[in-house]
């Protein structure tokens, strides 16, 4: 029997062709989501999005902006997605009640699947962050504060002021110093010095440009691909990493931190022993604990690999992009930094007697300056998608079918003018006054989202922040070396991607 290649080709193409127009057609005609209103390229195909992110290279937050302007609160941005905008549909959709499991392809991109930030249903994050959560609770940071205050296990000095010494040593070679940087170094060694009782030394490497904070500055786009090409990221992940490294040199850098973290992992698994002589717990304390586990098994190697690595991307970039976002803010507006340090003055007279993170969280100014950088900076500005349960929902007065993805950018509530009158201009006096309608403004702060997959580093977070942003306004005179809030461009990757200049300034250290 003769076999016709070319026709069974055709044949293959012509069916594949005819299948994706039924599937563009109902997504268009029949769809349970038509009634939203949005771009048809978006209802009849995520192939849209891909072009949108990857090709394009556009922010999708601009875009929501741009859509909702034409389609009103709700958008239709996918086949089977949503965005919405009004910041009350918020709270229907991160809420401690609303247990609805995170959206795949997004959460798959990171490579942290066995993770408390990568589990997509509540069930398994709520175990592990149930296991992890002593470390995190707010008793055990303020314990452990002194981590960061006053002396790391790992140096001789504390992490902070390691920070301050090579801010000065560069001001006294009469160089002004890359903050954007310099504060992804101080989280990355705090970060990893918490989780696991060890350094990077980050802050040690010249111009504070650490590879592994360069790798992860590199990484926020290439998970972009990875979420639109799962094929790309599966072959990525799976290839040894000197070849991945030469297939892929965009991605190098991510892969060469997935060799230090599995090299680290493999050691703490060999010799556990060594935990028992950790300076203080570490996340590996508690996850090879069996006791921990309440009832559940110990994770296995690969799950401990993907948990060390989401604590090193939740808990680097988030807080550094707060620091960055507020100083550049407060060195662009000097009176502000001046009334700063006075408030920071009264509660540290004593350069060499540094207060405590409770004492500084009681003073308002400095309070209000972190609130406002957080809003600013949005934390995480991707909409975090999450799945409607089979019963549907009422988001934002519209009702909702189950099954659908829906989200929502952090950005659509910190830069609402209802709630925050001039949203661009960083103003820490609606901290400081009554709020909307006599109601505190606190329940519109959303950095850290809301509900039961809200971040998990909440507390050392605030630590790290209060004791970063008091020490530099002590202990610094600051000027803003070159750059101006017109230069801060960022594109959505997840977090933030700032693509143009770096926060520089002039770091002149204060006698006393
Ligand atoms: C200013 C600093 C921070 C901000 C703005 C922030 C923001 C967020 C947000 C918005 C989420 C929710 C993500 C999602 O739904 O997919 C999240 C989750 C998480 N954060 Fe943070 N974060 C910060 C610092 C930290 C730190 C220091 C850690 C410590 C390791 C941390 C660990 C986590 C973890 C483990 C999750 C996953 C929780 C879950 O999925 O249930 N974060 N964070």
């Amino acid at each position: 029997m003769d076999f016709n290649i070319s026709g069974a080709v055709a044949t293959v193409l012509l069916s594949w062709l005819l299948v994706n127009l039924c599937r563009l057609a109902y997504n268009i005609f029949l769809h349970p989501l038509k009634r939203f209103r949005g771009p048809l390229c978006a209802a009849a195909t995520t192939w849209w999005k891909t072009y949108i992110e990857v090709y394009a290279q556009r922010s999708m937050t601009d875009v929501l902006e741009d859509l909702h302007a034409r389609y009103g609160d709700v958008v239709r941005t996918g086949p089977n997605e949503l965005h919405f905008s009004h910041p009350a549909a918020y709270n229907d959709i991160y809420n401690s009640a609303a247990r609805w499991d995170k959206e795949e392809s997004l959460y798959r991109c990171f490579g942290e699947d066995r993770s408390s930030f990568g589990f997509l249903t509540y069930i398994e994050a709520k175990q592990r962050k149930d296991v992890l959560q002593p470390l995190f609770s707010r008793r055990a940071i303020v314990k452990i504060q002194s981590l960061i205050r006053e002396k790391a296990s790992t140096s001789d000095s504390s992490i902070i002021d390691h920070l301050a010494s090579v801010l000065t040593a560069r001001d006294a070679a009469g160089k002004s110093s890359d903050l954007f940087f310099a504060f992804r170094c101080f989280t990355l060694d705090t970060i990893t010095e918490f989780c696991f009782a060890t350094s990077i030394d980050a802050m040690d490497v010249p111009d504070f440009k650490a590879p592994i904070v360069q790798a992860m500055e590199a990484a926020n786009p290439t998970f972009v691909l990875f979420k639109h090409f799962a094929p790309f990221r599966k072959l990525i992940f799976s290839l040894p990493p000197s070849l991945a490294m030469k297939f892929s040199p965009e991605t190098a850098g991510l892969t060469q931190l997935r060799v230090i973290l599995g090299q680290q992992v493999k050691e703490v698994c060999a010799n556990q022993e060594s935990l028992t002589k950790s300076p203080h717990p570490i996340i590996y304390s508690r996850l090879l604990d069996p006791a921990a586990q309440n009832g559940y098994p110990v994770p296995v190697p690969g799950s401990l690999y993907e948990e060390a690595q989401a604590m090193m991307f939740a808990g680097t970039d988030t807080v550094g992009n707060t620091l960055m976002i507020g100083f550049l803010h407060i060195l662009d507006q000097p009176a502000l930094q001046v009334r700063l340090r006075e408030e920071v003055c009264q509660v540290w007279p004593e350069l060499s007697q540094p207060p405590d993170f409770q004492t500084l969280e009681k003073l308002p100014i400095l309070t209000a300056a972190i609130k406002e950088s957080l809003r600013m900076a949005s934390g995480v500005t991707t909409p975090l998608p999450r799945i409607v349960p089979p019963s549907g929902a009422t988001i934002g007065n519209h009702s909702v079918p189950g099954g659908t993805i829906v989200g929502m950018s952090s950005v659509f509530v910190h830069y609402s003018a209802e709630i925050f009158p001039e949203p661009n201009s960083f103003d820490i006096g609606r901290w400081l006054g009554k709020g909307v309608e006599g109601k505190s403004l606190d329940q519109w702060l959303i950095s850290f989202s809301r509900g039961p997959r809200s971040c998990l580093g909440i507390n050392l977070a605030w630590c790290e922040l209060y004791l970063a942003f008091a020490t530099m306004l002590r202990r610094f005179d600051m000027k803003l070396d070159g750059m101006t809030t017109k230069d801060l461009v960022w594109r959505d990757t997840f977090l933030p991607y700032f693509y143009g200049k770096h926060l520089t300034a002039w770091c002149e250290p204060i006698a006393k």
